[in-house]
């Protein structure tokens, strides 16, 4: 079996500041941390770590080493796409020398965990909050596919490939690719698990007839409010994140950011 997990906009900004002038981000990612080496000892060793963008909030340098300082202690490999906050530069800065990135270009990569391929696409437009697969992602991605022929395999990507149904998230989703995306997964005759970010929230629909996950944010949330004038914002609500695991399918558990006491006997 192969498992991971993955995380999601984690949204870290340089030690001292906060998030929209409130929101401490490094205390969640911490809490998160703990969690992560408690589930060590529930679940057994974990393969790696997936970071489905928004690592950083304010895309500085110091907020990636402020990201690294939290996660590296646990000693699993971590492997990261950007999401619409983070800038492509820093972000190669800090994460070069792991292996899996390219040296120029966008920010797409594959890297083989076991018996999966991971697929890693950049859908960042730097200085936009919506996001796109363009020519090169997408055609990145066939190249990957037709040289996996069925091997079962997980893409990653940051913005949504789907209507979430929260408009404020949904007017900055994946503005370009979609039909593309959809239409290269259709072809796909393997098991392919889709994995993504940026709605704060935790939802499981299908593209192509194959399952697609949002992880929730480890450091907020946004309310399912599907009016067309719901408020703007966040909630102060740490998300958790998600473990999932390959052994003859998928299987994804959500693991909340704080254990709870027990268990007590019945
Ligand atoms: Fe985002």
């Amino acid at each position: 079996m192969i498992q991971f997990l993955q995380i999601s906009d984690t949204h870290i900004v340089k030690t001292g500041s906060l998030v929209s002038g409130r929101l401490d981000t490094a205390s969640p990612l911490k809490r998160v941390a703990l969690r992560i080496a408690e589930l060590q000892f529930e679940v057994g060793q974990l393969d790696g770590i997936v970071v489905t963008g928004d690592i950083s909030d304010d895309g500085t340098a110091d907020s990636y080493a402020l990201f690294k300082s939290i996660l590296q202690p646990l000693n699993v490999p971590i492997f990261c796409i950007p999401g619409n906050h983070d800038a492509r530069k820093p972000f190669r800065n800090a994460f070069e020398g792991t292996g899996y990135l390219p040296e120029k270009g966008k920010l797409n990569w594959q890297h083989k965990l076991g018996d999966l391929q991971l697929i890693g696409l950049d859908t960042l437009i730097e200085g936009q909050s919506g996001g796109e697969l363009d020519k090169e992602t997408l055609r990145f991605l066939k190249a990957c596919l037709s040289d996996l022929k069925q091997t079962p395999a997980v893409i990653l990507m940051h913005h949504q490939p789907f209507k979430s149904g929260i408009t404020f998230m949904d007017s900055i989703g994946l503005q370009k690719g979609t039909s593309k995306l959809s239409a290269i997964l259709g072809e796909y005759q393997g098991e392919l698990l889709i994995l993504c970010g940026h709605i704060h929230r935790n939802i499981l629909t299908s593209l192509a007839g194959h399952s697609v996950i949002s992880a929730p944010s480890v450091c907020s949330s946004f309310l399912f409010n599907t009016h067309h004038d719901a408020p703007i914002g966040f909630l102060k609500q740490e998300g958790g994140f998600l473990l999932h695991q390959w052994a003859d399918g998928f299987k994804s558990i959500r693991i909340d950011p704080v254990r709870g006491d027990g268990p007590f006997p019945f």
